[in-house]
């Protein structure tokens, strides 16, 4: 009987051995493998096209790949089906953002939306916000400022075009001081001269504050180390451009508080800009907890921030992506201009009867979503795949690569709006293949107000102008590279010809 017991001991072991390395499997998901100290930070650092780059890992180490920035654990997502089980299935438990320096710092320690960590008060401020800020209703009372403001950008273009025969024209730059001027106006109902100090003063502020928050600061990742940031100049640096952005809205909150409007409550409630609402919002004590000037001053960061080169992003790459498909451009300029006929613009009513220019910008959208790689945190320990996933994991959700998922989508590399045609998929969060504004809890609040300006203002370009290359340039020239950053813009601007119709 010992005998036996002792011939069966390594078979005992060896059983075993193996049924705890099966129990122990949840390991973490495949990726590259990282350098010492720093993990995959260089990865992270070096490439323009951080979402393309992250793609062509994707296709080597799987839909689902463990990264490290640093002693950080990084999660990138790159299909739709894993999408859907992050952002939907388990959406209460990867429905955090990460705290990183620039954003912390330039949204008031997070009392925004957008980069406030998952919490009662982010809960709270988001419900009140969709109710008073984000609301269709209140995208729809901006009509007039998006008609008024689109319609001066094409008579600039008209005058540009009627001066010389073949005049270039910068689309790039005419729609970014569209969004810009169009932002302005809806968030503290200013119109800045497009050339003019104060407008130069706001595009720098907004640049600078951009290229903070996607700045990456060492104290992120090693907070032994947080004296790097201090000796490259990086904190001084974000110190300033929180200082400016500080004393600029409280030049607005004063100007607004000591604005003399005897109006009716109606008609105030009608004419509100962003910064009316919040400012009447903190006054009502809205919140279970007071709002303070803080709070106000987050909430006009997150409008500016997230939504000027959204919009701008959306339109030029829609363009890019109509000037490199000709065929289509011709059949979205024939749909809006029988229906629109010789009234001289498109306004807003007619964009809900263009199915086809629908289709353009959602195909668009598909292709070259202006925030390609959306950041989330995970809450708590999951497993994700059968993988341990722990908590305070980043996770980037690349929906530039989900858009490319061969499984979710036929041919997913070419410009084919006609996919968006007769079926129902759409663009808003509820199928996983087409992310642009994201999905579960944290989707896009602005998602009427960021629509409505992008589908007015290609439907005007396209109605009022023919647009053709310069001279020399063929379609296949056109290139699609793209500047670093949350939202990705395109990196050259867009030099086209426009031939006005007669
Ligand atoms: C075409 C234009 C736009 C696009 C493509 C876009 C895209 C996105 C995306 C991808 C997210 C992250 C969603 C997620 O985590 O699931 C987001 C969040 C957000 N967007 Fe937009 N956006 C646009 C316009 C706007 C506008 C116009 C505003 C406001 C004026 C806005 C305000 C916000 C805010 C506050 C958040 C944070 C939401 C949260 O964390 O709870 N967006 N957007």
């Amino acid at each position: 009987m010992i005998l036996l017991l002792i011939l069966a001991l390594p078979v005992i072991f060896m059983y075993l051995f193996h049924k705890n390395r099966k129990a122990a499997k949840p390991l973490l998901p495949p990726g590259p493998p990282g350098l010492p100290l720093i993990g995959n930070l260089h990865q992270f650092v070096t490439p323009t096209n951080l979402h393309i780059h992250l793609w062509k890992l994707s296709r080597k180490y799987g839909s689902l790949m463990h990264m490290k920035l640093g002693p950080v654990p990084v999660l990138v997502v790159s299909s739709a089906k894993l999408a859907k089980e992050v952002m939907k299935t388990q959406d209460s438990v990867f429905c955090s953002r990460p705290k990183l320096l620039g954003q912390q710092k330039l949204s008031y320690n997070c009392l925004d939306i957008a980069f406030s960590p998952y919490s009662d008060y982010w809960k709270e401020m988001r419900k009140v916000s969709v109710v008073h800020l984000f609301s269709i209703k209140k995208a729809q009372s901006f009509r007039p400022i998006r008609e008024d403001e689109i319609s001066r950008m094409v008579a600039k273009i008209q005058a540009l075009a009627s001066s010389s025969d073949r005049v270039v024209v910068n689309l790039s730059e005419m729609v970014t001081d569209l969004a810009t001027t169009l932002i302005c106006r809806i968030a503290f109902g200013t119109r800045y001269d497009e050339r003019g100090s104060e407008s130069r003063r706001f595009n720098k502020l907004v640049r600078d504050a951009q290229a903070a928050m996607a700045d990456i600061y060492v104290s992120d990742y090693y907070s032994l180390f947080s004296w790097v940031d201090k000796l490259t100049g990086k904190l001084a640096h974000l110190d300033a451009t929180w200082k400016s952005l500080d004393m600029f809205y409280q030049e607005l909150i004063e100007d607004h508080r000591h604005r003399n409007r005897p109006k009716t409550l109606e008609e105030e409630e009608e004419e509100e800009d962003i910064l009316d609402i919040l400012i009447r919002l903190k006054e009502q004590n809205v919140l279970s907890s007071n709002l303070t000037w803080d709070h106000v001053k987050a909430m006009l960061m997150d409008i500016f921030i997230a939504g000027i080169d959204t919009s701008t992003a959306s339109i030029i790459w829609t363009m890019t992506a109509l000037m490199k498909a000709p065929d289509v451009m011709k059949k979205v300029q024939i749909e809006i201009r029988e229906l629109v006929g010789r009234k001289g613009k498109v306004d807003e009513v007619y964009i809900q009867n263009l199915p086809y220019l629908r289709a353009v910008i959602n195909e668009s959208l598909r292709l070259y979503p202006p925030i390609p790689l959306i950041p989330r945190e995970t809450m708590e320990d999951c497993i994700l795949e059968d993988y341990k996933i722990q908590a305070k994991s980043m996770v980037y959700v690349n929906a530039w690569a989900i858009a490319r998922d061969p499984e979710y989508w036929e041919d997913p590399d070419t410009f084919f709006p006609d996919r968006f045609l007769n079926c129902d998929v759409d663009i808003k969060g509820h199928h996983f293949g087409v992310l642009p504004f994201g999905s579960g809890r944290r989707i896009c609040p602005g998602i009427y107000m960021g629509l409505a300006n992008v589908e007015l203002t290609v439907a005007n370009l396209l109605y009022s102008f023919d647009w053709e290359l310069q001279s020399g340039m063929q379609e296949q020239d056109i290139d699609t590279d793209s500047l670093p950053g949350i939202t990705v813009l395109k990196k050259n601007p867009l030099l086209l010809v426009p031939k006005k119709r007669v």
